[in-house]
């Protein structure tokens, strides 16, 4: 059987951390990215297609080189509060791409996909910890557009018998344990991104959207989730487009919850720094609190996370993030283009025999 695996979007936090599981799991993942916000660097595990989802061409081009099993969807936009101001980008580059994608699936005769699915399709939930079976009710364009493509998927999966597996993050946190890899958004708008930069220097105090939440102390509750335990669900979700036909949805969180002053106060334990803080209005668009129950994917994924106390995630962001810094600091500017040295990629020649055999 071909091991190739094609990752949209696999040089961006979650997608690079899932090329790394699907490598050691002896599967060879071909990254398709159009580097609008991925780094380069983050492709470690395999060759680089720079391509978009908007060019069928393109694609057409990539599935017949590698001839991949399946798909791994992770290319879309991802700020809420974005998604707000400029709805139709969201639109066509999450909705409008999928179809795109999908469309060449079905055409080079690929029928497995595992897609990048958000606790946003929920909004502001009626109880927790929340289920699947829980309404779907977002609260903002990005919420909705993941929505629509797990719509498109399920109608996929009766029509033309796409299988998928849509996964429901909570809030992806850490970083890659041996810090070869890790979060880089720019601009940063996650908290415990900005809480470390804070703790490092960078930034003179950490804003809190809102302490009038009915919280144990006001701040907004949140459901942490290690990257590298969900590469390993993403790995399990793979397995099980092999033999479970149809479309299906998972909860990937840890059902445990921590406010947003209980993360500042773990960075600063953890880090030993000093942290400011000012309490600013709340965020449009921000559930109060959201927990996930994700006693499904343990039970049919047999997923097991591995990192789930806030501690150790934070150890492995901070980790990542000291090194990241190192590195530009030598480099004089901020890349991490040292990573490439250190772990050095094939060229997509060297892989393209292999590919056709
Ligand atoms: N927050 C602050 N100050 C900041 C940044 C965030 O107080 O400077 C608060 C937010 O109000 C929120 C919490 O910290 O209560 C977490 O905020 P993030 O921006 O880190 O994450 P979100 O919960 O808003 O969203 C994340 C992903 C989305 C995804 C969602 C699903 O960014 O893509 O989780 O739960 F849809």
């Amino acid at each position: 059987m071909n091991r190739a695996v094609l990752v949209t979007g696999g040089a961006g936090f979650v997608g690079s951390h899932v090329c790394k599981a699907l490598a050691q799991a002896g599967f060879q993942p071909v990254v398709y990215d159009n580097l609008s916000r991925g780094h380069r660097w983050a492709v470690q595990w395999g060759p680089l297609e720079e391509g978009d989802l908007a060019q069928p061409a393109r694609l057409d081009q990539v599935m017949r080189d590698y001839r991949p099993a399946a798909v791994m969807h992770f290319a879309s936009s991802i700020e809420a509060g974005e998604s707000v101001t400029d709805p139709a980008a969201f639109y066509a580059n999450n909705v409008c791409n999928t179809l795109s994608l999908v469309q060449a699936m079905r055409r080079n005769g690929i029928d497995r996909l595992v897609f990048s699915s958000s606790a946003a399709v929920y909004g502001n939930p009626a109880t927790l910890p929340i289920t699947e079976s829980h309404a779907l009710s977002p609260v903002n364009p990005y919420g909705a557009t993941k929505q629509f493509c797990e719509v498109m998927l399920r109608d996929f999966a009766a029509a033309y018998g796409v299988r998928s597996v849509s996964l429901r993050y909570f809030n992806a946190a850490g970083a890659d344990p041996d810090a070869q890899i890790g979060e880089a958004h720019d601009p940063e708008t996650h908290l415990i991104p900005l809480v470390m930069q804070a703790a490092a220097g960078d930034r003179p105090f950490v804003s809190i959207y809102g302490d009038d939440y009915p919280t144990s102390d006001g701040t907004c509750v949140r459901d942490y989730v290690h990257v590298s335990d969900l590469a390993a669900a993403h790995c399990l979700a793979l397995d099980y487009t092999e033999r479970a036909p149809g479309a299906h949805v998972f909860n990937l969180g840890n059902g445990s919850g921590y406010t947003v002053r209980e993360v500042i106060d773990t960075v600063r334990r953890i880090t030993g720094r000093t942290i400011g803080v000012r309490v600013e209005p709340r965020r449009p668009g921000d559930p109060c609190s959201l927990l996930a129950d994700p006693g499904r994917a343990k039970e049919w994924l047999g997923w097991a996370p591995s990192r789930a106390g806030l501690d150790v995630q934070i150890a492995d962001a901070w980790r990542w993030f000291k090194r990241r810094r190192a590195l530009s600091d030598r480099n004089g500017a901020a890349t991490t283009d040292d990573n490439v040295r250190r772990f050095p990629v094939k060229t997509v020649a060297e892989y393209r025999p292999w590919a056709a055999s």
